[in-house]
């Protein structure tokens, strides 16, 4: 289901595009195929949102550059943790959660690939929000997370702290059911020590599910006037 939604995304790839290149199992399908796209000709350049897809793309032969060469990139391609009716998401399952933030902030379109377990009715119900934090003072910052209505945990990895790629720790939120990820997307960033949390709103163009049934692209649903 994964492959499915990853090979229909990479058909959005053309060339001389500056595309972001998300990080994760999923995206490591679309990864593979622009790769074997590049040695049949496609001229790209990616850009990765982690030290892992950087490797990752390097392997498959895709050309690399970096946002201090473009501010601006075409499409970014990336998975998600959770994604609900209004294509907002819960990202950072795999602590890139920053850099993807980033990169698709600065990307005209961002398609989102993911299989059908990831679609949800209410963000934050099965996934913990993962928020990324300086180490300095990272108990002080969690206490602060925990005010703000969750249960946090420092990520570990056999034992010790999970270290992201800019060298800070993750505090995994458990919030149940997220009622208003808007706010709770600012005010968890209003808290000093914190870097970036994994709420993305508003910034998703499309959303690629492969399921058993084959593949459904996601729109956002709109409102009436009549029920504004
Ligand atoms: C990485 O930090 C995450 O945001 C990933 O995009 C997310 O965890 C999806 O990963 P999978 O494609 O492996 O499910």
């Amino acid at each position: 289901m994964k492959k499915l939604a990853a090979e229909k995304a990479v058909e959005y790839i053309e060339d001389d595009m500056i595309v972001g290149l998300g990080t994760g199992s999923t995206v490591e399908y679309a990864l593979k195929k622009l790769g074997e796209m590049v040695k049949e000709g496609l001229k790209i350049q990616g850009i990765p949102t982690s030290l892992r897809t950087k490797k990752s793309a390097t392997n498959y032969g895709i050309p690399l550059t970096d946002l201090k060469e473009h501010t601006e990139i075409d499409v970014t391609i990336d998975g998600a943790d959770e994604v609900d009716s209004n294509l907002y998401l819960i990202k950072g399952g795999g602590g890139a959660l920053t850099r993807e933030k980033i990169i698709a902030y600065h990307s005209k379109k961002v398609i989102i690939i993911i299989d059908e377990t990831k679609v949800t009715k209410r963000l934050g119900v099965d996934f913990a929000l993962p928020v990324e934090v300086t180490k300095y003072g990272w108990n002080a910052t969690m206490k602060s997370l925990e005010d703000l209505g969750c249960t946090p945990e420092l990520r570990t990895i056999t034992g010790e702290p999970y270290i992201t790629d800019n060298q800070n720790y993750i505090i995994d939120c458990d919030f149940g059911k997220i009622d208003e990820p808007e706010v709770l997307e600012k005010d968890i960033n209003l808290i000093p020590g914190v870097v970036e949390n994994g709420l993305f709103i508003d910034l998703v163009s499309e959303v690629i599910v492969g399921s058993k049934q084959g593949i459904m692209t996601l729109e956002k649903q709109v409102t009436s006037i009549g029920e504004l």
